[in-house]
């Protein structure tokens, strides 16, 4: 029985550059199928933004290591997606879209020690998913087909133009650093950003949400029927 519920619990990867449409569309599919909605990208900028205020610096040292062990995590559902707690303590959106964070984040996140954390904790969040009633999870980042789940049920590579996505952050009105952002996570050694050879890509550039979204329910739905 267990077994069974096991493998009915279906898995859509979803990575991408920067502003590519990763999170609106990993929403409104979560949304449409009911599924548990997992940001990554959030677990990396929360661990920065505890990192950076213990003043620990992105590069591995004892100090980093300390801090990572000592970290208390929970998980809290809120709606249908994933909040990812340290130490009890939530942070405010703005705060992990700050200068600070967002030229900082790459770093952290080239770790092994930062990357080995959360590979553990975003694995465990199947079972999470599996005591919550998921039927299935929607998890947006760069390394999630690749690396996370790489026997996702449908793998999704999000891609768009440069200029259409520096126009997307100008108008979330956030200073980011996409550009420098981009270059570290997919020239970095461990699970760099990168499409699964099975992925589906698909750019953004043009389409609405509404879109993109009819084409991850419709390859869905065929890999549902063919299985
Ligand atoms: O999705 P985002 O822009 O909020 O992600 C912030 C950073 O976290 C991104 O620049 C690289 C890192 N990240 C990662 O290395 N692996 C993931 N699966 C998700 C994010």
């Amino acid at each position: 029985m267990t077994a069974n519920f096991e493998q009915t619990l279906n898995i859509i990867s979803l990575d991408g550059a920067a502003a590519t449409g990763k999170s609106s569309t990993a929403h409104a599919v979560a949304e449409a199928l009911n599924y548990l909605h997992v940001d990554t990208g959030s677990h990396y900028r929360i661990i920065c933004y505890h990192l950076n205020e213990k003043s620990i610096h992105p590069i591995e040292s004892p100090e980093l290591l300390a801090a990572l062990n000592g970290f208390k995590v929970d998980t809290i559902l809120k709606k249908n997606s994933v909040l990812f707690e340290i130490d009890q303590r939530e942070v405010e959106s703005d705060d992990l879209r700050s200068y600070t964070v967002n030229t900082q984040v790459s770093q952290f996140a080239s770790l092994k020690p930062v990357r080995d954390f959360l590979l553990r904790y975003q694995r465990s969040l199947v079972n999470f998913a599996r005591r919550n009633h998921f039927k299935g999870m929607i998890v947006e980042g760069r390394d999630i087909g690749s690396v996370v789940f790489p026997d996702a049920t449908l793998k999704i590579f999000l891609e768009a133009d440069e200029s259409t996505r520096i126009a997307r952050r100008e108008k979330e009105g956030h200073t980011d650093v996409i550009n420098e952002r981009d270059t570290i996570d997919a020239t970095r050694k461990l699970s760099p950003l990168t499409c699964p050879k099975d992925a589906l890509s698909i750019n953004t550039s043009r389409l609405s949400l509404d879109e993109v979204v009819s084409i991850i329910l419709k390859e869905l739905s065929q890999k549902d029927e063919s299985k």
